[in-house]
């Protein structure tokens, strides 16, 4: 039966006074606790009534939105990953800060959907992605997109490589036209997202030649040269090779311009995953060490990551912007620029990416760099690098514990090591350690294998981190280690 049309409705709560209030309780209570995060713990088991609050049936009727966020704050908001925590070192992750939460609530209060028109959002992502070529060294006539992250960036760019690739047209053709393999190269420390993105490509999980690495797990050049041989011997066709501007186990970034060289000799595609680290070539030093990645032809990097930017962004340049439209136009009547009114403005974000509908990622980017500078960012990721340096000094000053790789970027991978223990036995002395860090509340490093040893793994892209939260995991790591060696 049709719906009667005497009382219509819309999801506005009417009472706009009442929410008004809840969003200024809701400003307060984020506050209050970011003020106060340096004493709460780092993290917190989930109690089971949350888990079993958490599976109730599906809602039929309304609520009332000041008791749900009554909810919200007894079983949400205290047993979040806690990633904004002084002393959260795990995996590669960022912050985020109160200006990005802000950016975010009005960007969805705007609800913008950034595919194409002539509408302010448009021309802020395009000022942003501006911004990003000046960073990156890159020409202002390159493109680019901002994305959820790394993962996608870096697939979206592989896509570039793949469909520009000669005179293949794989855009057109697709794969099953192609007389052998198309595979790509990377080292073996590379981030797992690229076998993801071979796989999602049709290439294969072995369409990804891992090319071993040397002792600073930097890909060898030697070796990376001898299988582009073998493999075109073979009659594959190699199309791309991947640098690292610090991979995710150590933050090694390897001979970018060496593998620029390689790419133009061979006539392949030079994308950069620069998830974590490309964005630390705006400090002197690594502007330096990631001499090269101005000459890729399509830089992958994460705002998420090493720029405190709150998630999720990511963003993809592309050097040679034909190719990067060619690889994803599509025009279809419903989506046809205007030459005026909302339909017009700048080239759909659609025709540069995957997605059509997308949010308005690029504000929380505008609002911190407008607010911050570039200059701010660069101190806060030098701090950053100087305070892994001092981490690694503290676990060289105990005899307990053992550094285990070289600090790149802001990494320090360790371990307890005290006595005489197999390393079958540190391995798991080590994993009960970080547990315990973790479930105490102390601080939460992640972890990696490295060489087949278990090692604790302390990523410091963290802007709210002081050297005496450093002190604390060092004191805490050797506490508790002497503490399982009696248990
Ligand atoms: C080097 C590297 N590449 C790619 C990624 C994937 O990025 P995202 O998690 O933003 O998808 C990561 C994530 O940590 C990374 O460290």
């Amino acid at each position: 039966m049709t719906k009667n049309l005497k009382t219509e409705q819309s999801l506005d709560n009417p009472d706009w006074n009442s929410m008004r209030e809840l969003g200024k309780k809701m400003v307060d209570d984020v506050v209050n606790f970011l003020q106060t995060l340096d004493s709460q713990p780092v993290w917190k088991e989930i109690p089971q009534e949350t888990k079993t609050f958490l599976q109730s049936d599906l809602p039929k009727k309304s609520g009332d939105l000041h008791e749900i966020y009554a909810e919200f704050l007894q079983h949400i908001f205290p047993y979040s990953k806690r990633n904004i925590h002084p002393r959260y070192f795990s995996w590669v992750q960022g912050n985020g800060t109160l200006t990005g939460a802000f950016a975010d609530f009005l960007a969805s209060a705007m609800n913008s959907n950034v595919a194409m028109g002539e509408h302010s959002a448009m021309y802020v992502e395009n000022e942003v992605l501006n911004w990003c070529k000046e960073i990156m060294g890159y020409p202002q006539g390159a493109s680019g997109i901002l994305l959820s992250g790394g993962s996608i960036a870096n697939i979206t760019g592989l896509i570039v490589a793949r469909n520009s690739h000669g005179s293949l047209d794989v855009r057109k053709n697709g794969l099953r036209k192609i007389s052998a393999p198309m595979v790509f190269y990377c080292s073996s420390e590379t981030h797992a997202c690229m076998q993801k993105a071979a796989e999602a490509m049709g290439l294969g999980t072995d369409g990804v030649r891992k090319v071993p690495v040397d002792d600073a797990k930097k890909i060898r050049i030697d070796m990376l040269e001898k299988m582009i041989e073998s493999d075109k011997a073979k009659n594959f066709i190699p199309f791309a090779i991947v640098g690292n501007a610090g991979t995710v186990n150590t933050g090694a970034i390897d001979d970018l311009q060496k593998i620029s060289e390689i790419c133009k000799k061979y006539n392949l595609w030079f994308h950069v995953d620069g998830a974590y680290g490309a964005l630390a070539k705006i400090t002197d030093e690594y502007a330096e060490k990631m001499r090269g990645i101005e000459l890729a032809d399509s830089i992958a990097f994460d705002f998420h990551k090493w720029f405190y930017i709150n998630y999720e962004v990511g963003c993809l340049l592309v050097r040679d912007a034909k190719k990067h439209r060619d690889s994803f136009v599509i025009e279809p009547n419903y989506l046809l620029a205007h030459e005026r009114g909302l339909a017009a403005g700048p080239d759909s974000f659609n025709n540069f990416g995957m997605e059509l509908s997308r949010g308005f990622k690029a504000l929380k980017i505008w609002m911190s760099l407008k607010e911050n500078g570039i200059e701010k960012y660069k101190n806060m990721i030098e701090q950053n690098i100087a305070q892994a340096r001092y981490l690694a000094e503290l676990v060289r000053n105990r005899d307990e514990l053992e550094l285990m790789s070289d600090v790149q970027l802001s990494i320090v991978c360790y371990r307890f090591n005290f006595g005489e223990h197999s390393a079958e036995e540190l391995n798991v002395i080590n994993k009960e350690l970080l547990m315990r860090l973790q479930e105490r509340g102390i601080a939460a490093p992640s972890y990696t294998m490295l060489g087949g040893n278990y090692v604790i793994r302390a990523c410091i892209t963290n802007h709210r981190t002081k050297k005496s939260d450093l002190e604390l995991l060092v004191k805490k790591s050797v506490e508790i280690g002497r503490e399982i060696l009696l248990s």
